[in-house]
């Protein structure tokens, strides 16, 4: 067995030190020494996108970095988001859309979506699906939330201007 390194990671606002093998993900880091299993740990490849959360603010897949890369850093997780309110719009729209049944990938899904509202405010419908074409789902079939994320978005541009003519995404 490989000789244990300290990492101190800053969880969801709280300081977290644990000795873990230099080869931990920071999945398992979170999941395993932190109990947080709202991470999902689906292919553990890279694939899915059922472990996303983040990093400094950045969405990364949790099964690609590893712990020591995240010493000394911020993660954030859906239980850290969902806390401050970051999520509300998003989360009612999924659940006004049906756009979950099992909810593994749900977690992965709004912490991707709400990446999508900061950097592509304007995005189409096409580019909403581009985007989230990394999370993968078992249940919905994706419509349910790609409308949830479109309606998300048109409320915010007529928001920001009433002008916007409703349907320019839906
Ligand atoms: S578990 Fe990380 S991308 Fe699938
Ligand atoms: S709701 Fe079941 S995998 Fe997406």
């Amino acid at each position: 067995m490989a000789e244990k390194i300290e990492v101190t990671i800053c969880v969801n606002g709280v300081d977290q030190t644990r000795s873990v093998e230099p080869r931990t993900h920071l999945i398992d880091f979170i999941r395993d020494e932190l109990g947080i299993k709202t991470v999902r740990s689906g292919c553990e490849h890279g694939v899915c996108g059922s472990c996303t959360v983040r990093l400094n603010g950045d969405i990364v897949r949790g099964c690609l970095v590893l712990a020591l890369q995240a010493d000394g850093q911020e993660v954030e997780t859906i239980d850290g988001a969902s806390d401050r309110g970051d999520l509300l719009e998003l989360q009612a729209a999924f659940h006004a859309h049906n756009a979950l049944q099992c909810g593994f990938c749900t977690s992965g899904m709004l912490l991707t979506a709400s990446s999508l509202l900061s950097e592509k405010p304007d995005a189409s419908r096409a580019e909403v699906r581009e985007y989230m074409s990394g999370n993968y789902c078992r249940c919905t079939g994706y419509q349910s939330i790609v409308d949830a994320i479109c309606e998300v978005l048109e409320n915010r541009r007529v928001t920001a201007s009433p002008e916007h003519s409703l349907g320019d995404t839906l």
